[in-house]
């Protein structure tokens, strides 16, 4: 990290003063609306930070994360229904499903702050951002609801988007194809790349990065719908799960058209760098879901004499390596894609940033989640506390507690499947040290994401991301 720390004492200074007057001809005539996604100047919001009084001892106000973001949240979950209209009423509906529920868009958070608070300070910026406004650039919000292919080939009809998908029932006949049009030329690289970055001002999101925020959370949700399958589970946020209301097989098909969905849109935003890390993202969830359906709490029996000596180890890294995997992947690679949306290259630190942020936040939000299903029930999860117990899970809170009582060992490694074995496994952890120590190693995952973010030049949203940090620990929503 040190290595980094020069250039960002400097971010906040000077600033990149190439302008945009020598976009092509044709930018020039286009009005700049795809800019209509670009939020209230920070400032003007009504969580901005009130100017600092050195004589108060009140603590300023810090931004709220989600207030700071309320409209483009709310935007980003409309318009992402449109996405998921087929031709198949049943398939829509359950696409659709967990989206109609109130949930925390923990994700697409954090796509968009990351997007606030580095926006402006890559090298390519200015291309992204002259992307944004040209037409024909492919950086617009229209088109990137384009297909790929042209309109004749028939490939997704979504009534909600009709002008440009093709229903199946006509003859199909040959039609030419017309000459490209010629793409607009980008404008020329500022030349005052040596100076300092600074964030854009006004602060302003992308359309690829709205629709970033999109695709993320479409690919969680579907991972929810398979998770659903593979857990039995009832419930979700408090309400009929999807398997309960649609049945396994419609379930699974769900999750796959979300995928397909979300791919197609992926590819839309033209940027291979970004299309690499999300799909890598589907492959870590499929990974970390099989190492904990085959590993965790499993140790091998000759290891398994003692949690001090090699089990419990062994646990632990399959246990870390699960958490990276099922949770933190998402919110690591989703924030580092926002980066790279943003014209971050390699050798700048800001999407490095994003990454690690995102890893540790991401590691900290599971690590609770895994101390809730012991301490609350019902009420808070809208599922039974100890439903990970039941699923054979070994999580932080068991994997300590193990340490303290050897008795833990053979429960966990028989899955908690034997009767009054599950009971047991929460006593054992109530008269141990593991909750306390599993949110010790959750705070201090917290605290490394909230270090890693001082590098940014300070910003409303920086402050939000910090506010997160704390959030996540205290699970304060
Ligand atoms: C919730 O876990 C589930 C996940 C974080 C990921 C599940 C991943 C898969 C099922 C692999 C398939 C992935 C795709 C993209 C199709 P949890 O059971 O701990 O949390 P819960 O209590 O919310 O169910
Ligand atoms: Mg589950």
């Amino acid at each position: 990290m040190r290595r980094w720390s020069t250039a960002a004492a400097s971010t906040t200074r000077l600033s990149r003063s190439s302008d945009l007057t020598s976009v092509t001809r044709r930018c020039i005539r286009q009005k700049y609306s795809v800019l209509a996604a670009r939020p209230a100047p920070v400032a003007e919001q009504t969580t901005s930070i009130p100017p600092s009084d050195a004589t108060s001892t009140v603590p300023p106000l810090r931004p709220d994360p989600y207030t700071l973001l309320t409209p483009q949240l709310n935007q980003l979950r409309d318009r992402l229904l449109n996405l998921l209209g087929s031709a198949h009423p049943t398939l829509t509906d359950i696409a659709k499903y967990y989206f109609l529920h109130p949930s925390k868009q923990l994700r697409p958070l954090l796509v968009l702050l990351f997007s606030h608070a580095t926006n402006g300070l890559g090298r390519d910026w200015e291309l992204k951002k002259w992307a944004a406004e040209c037409e024909g650039a492919r950086g617009r919000a229209e088109e990137l609801d384009q297909p790929l292919s042209r309109p004749d080939v028939l490939n997704d009809w979504n009534p909600n988007m009709p002008d440009h998908t093709s229903s199946f029932d006509s003859v199909f006949s040959l039609i030419p194809p017309r000459p490209p049009l010629e793409p607009p030329v980008p404008p020329p690289h500022p030349s005052n790349i040596h100076s300092a970055p600074s964030l854009a001002s006004p602060s302003f999101l992308l359309p690829t990065q709205l629709r970033l925020a999109q695709i993320v959370e479409m690919i969680h949700v579907a991972s929810l719908l398979h998770d659903d399958v593979i857990d039995s589970s009832d419930l979700r946020r408090g309400v009929p799960s999807a398997p309960a209301a649609f049945g396994n097989k419609l379930t699974i098909l769900g999750g796959d058209f979300l995928l397909g969905r979300a791919s197609a849109a992926l590819s839309r935003l033209g940027e291979s760098e970004v299309t690499e890390l999300i799909a890598s993202v589907i492959a870590n969830l499929v990974e970390g879901e099989i190492l904990q359906l085959s590993k965790v709490g499993q140790v091998q029996s000759e290891k398994m004499v003692d949690a001090r000596v090699g089990g419990g180890k062994e646990s632990w890294n399959v246990y870390l390596r699960k958490t990276y995997l099922k949770t933190a992947s998402l919110m690591a690679k989703g924030a580092r894609a926002s980066v790279v949306l943003g014209g971050s290259k390699e050798g700048e630190v800001w999407k490095e940033v994003a990454y690690a942020y995102g890893r540790n936040l991401g590691i900290a939000f599971q690590l609770v989640d895994d101390i809730l299903d012991y301490e609350a029930g019902e009420a808070t999860l809208g599922k039974p506390g100890g439903a990970d117990l039941r699923l054979g899970l070994a999580t932080g809170p068991a994997l300590y507690a193990w340490e303290e009582h050897p008795e833990m060992g053979p429960l966990i490694m028989r899955k908690f499947e034997k009767d009054g074995d599950v009971e047991l496994a929460r006593d054992l952890v109530r008269r141990s040290s593991g909750v306390e120590r599993t949110r010790d190693l959750a705070r201090a995952h917290a605290d490394k994401a909230k270090e890693t973010i001082q590098l940014l030049p300070d910003s409303d949203a920086k402050i939000a991301l910090e506010v997160l940090t704390e959030r996540v620990v205290k699970r304060t929503w």
